[in-house]
């Protein structure tokens, strides 16, 4: 029998002198058809003994797909460089779809420009933290309920002389006392927009989400500071209409402690529609943030003398605030990647 290679080389040789498509139809019925060269080739395994017609059934099989394999990729060929069909050079292109930053990112970038028009500089801290600068450091006793495996996030590896469990941090605050530390003196203007993990997952939380922070540090800070600080920023991200409200509150970590409500976009801060309780916010406010004056035993772990130095600090949920801002009543719909809800934004 003729050798397989000997076959390719003659059937390559034919192929090349073809220019159209018919004249390669033929030659595949001459090779391929049912009394086509194959087909003659298998038919002669009759005469083949017995202990060969294995190897000569799977020969004639490889020489099949091979010449499959070479007549397609000419007519192929042949198709892409047809020639005769009018291309119109002056039509117009076809747009690429555009893309835009997620809500996540561009309400970051907002944030960051922000407060960096009122001198506050943006810094990182890491999110893989110590018990220490989540907790401890914020005047919080080791019995606190934040501190379960409910609350936070633990790593599974041997605690740390004096810094306790790895966790992943459950709040921006972790940064207070690092930056403390890090800048050593006052004045601190900082603002952190990080990524915090807590385990829940429910229509108005996920395991992982945003919180920004913001600590001012300095001789002679108070109240009014703060609260002018917190309107400037409300009024910047939701517009001039709007008003925020310090309401007392506790925190471990700030005396006096405040939530932060702001007026709400439904009733317009009245609590109600028609004669109807607004069903949004039941009072014309919506709850926001947290807030308060530095703990005197948090600056003294950030090693700022209390007697000279005083701040505030508060800290925002920023998937609460796109929600409140674009009105939006499941936040996972944020990280559920839906095109067609973020192609909206
Ligand atoms: N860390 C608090 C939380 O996650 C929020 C908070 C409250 C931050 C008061 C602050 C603050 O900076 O002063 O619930």
């Amino acid at each position: 029998m003729q050798n397989n290679k000997d076959i390719i080389i003659e059937l390559n040789k034919e192929l090349s002198s073809l220019t159209d498509l018919t004249s390669i139809d033929q030659l595949e019925v001459k090779y391929l058809g049912r009394k086509g060269l194959i087909n003659k080739l298998l038919q002669k395994i009759k005469d083949v003994p017995v202990n060969k017609k294995k190897a000569y059934g799977q020969k004639i099989n490889q020489l099949k797909n091979e010449v499959k394999r070479i007549i397609k990729i000419k007519k192929l060929e042949l198709t892409n460089n047809k020639t005769d069909e009018f291309f119109d050079a002056t039509l117009p292109g076809k747009p690429y779809p555009r893309g835009s930053l997620h809500l996540i990112t561009s309400t970051v970038e907002k944030i960051s420009k922000t407060f960096q028009r009122i001198g506050f500089i943006r810094m990182s801290y890491p999110e893989v933290e110590w018990e220490y600068f989540s907790f401890d450091s914020l005047n919080m006793p080791p019995d606190h309920p934040a501190r379960d495996d409910f609350e936070t996030l633990f790593i599974d590896v041997p605690p740390a002389p004096k810094l306790g469990k790895m966790i992943l941090s459950p709040h921006t605050s972790s940064g207070q006392v690092r930056e403390m530390w890090r800048c050593g003196r006052p004045p601190i203007r900082m603002v952190s927009i990080a990524k915090c993990y807590r385990p829940n997952w429910d229509t108005t939380h996920t395991p992982m989400f945003h919180q920004f922070e913001s600590l001012c540090i300095d001789k002679n800070i108070t109240i009014t500071n703060l609260k002018a600080s917190i309107n400037y920023f409300v009024k910047e991200y939701f517009g001039e209409d709007y008003q925020a409200r310090l309401r007392p509150f506790h925190f471990q970590f700030t005396e006096p402690s405040f939530e932060v409500d702001i007026t709400c976009s439904i009733c317009k801060g009245k609590g109600t529609i028609g004669h109807q309780k607004c069903k949004v916010c039941k009072s014309g406010w919506l709850e926001l943030a947290g807030a308060g004056m530095v703990h005197h035993n948090v600056l003294i772990e950030g090693k700022i003398n209390p007697e000279i130095y005083n701040g505030w600090a508060f800290a925002f949920g920023l998937e609460r605030l796109i929600m409140i801002k674009i009105g939006l009543n499941n936040m996972r719909l944020l990280y559920d990647g839906d095109i067609r809800f973020l192609e909206q934004f």
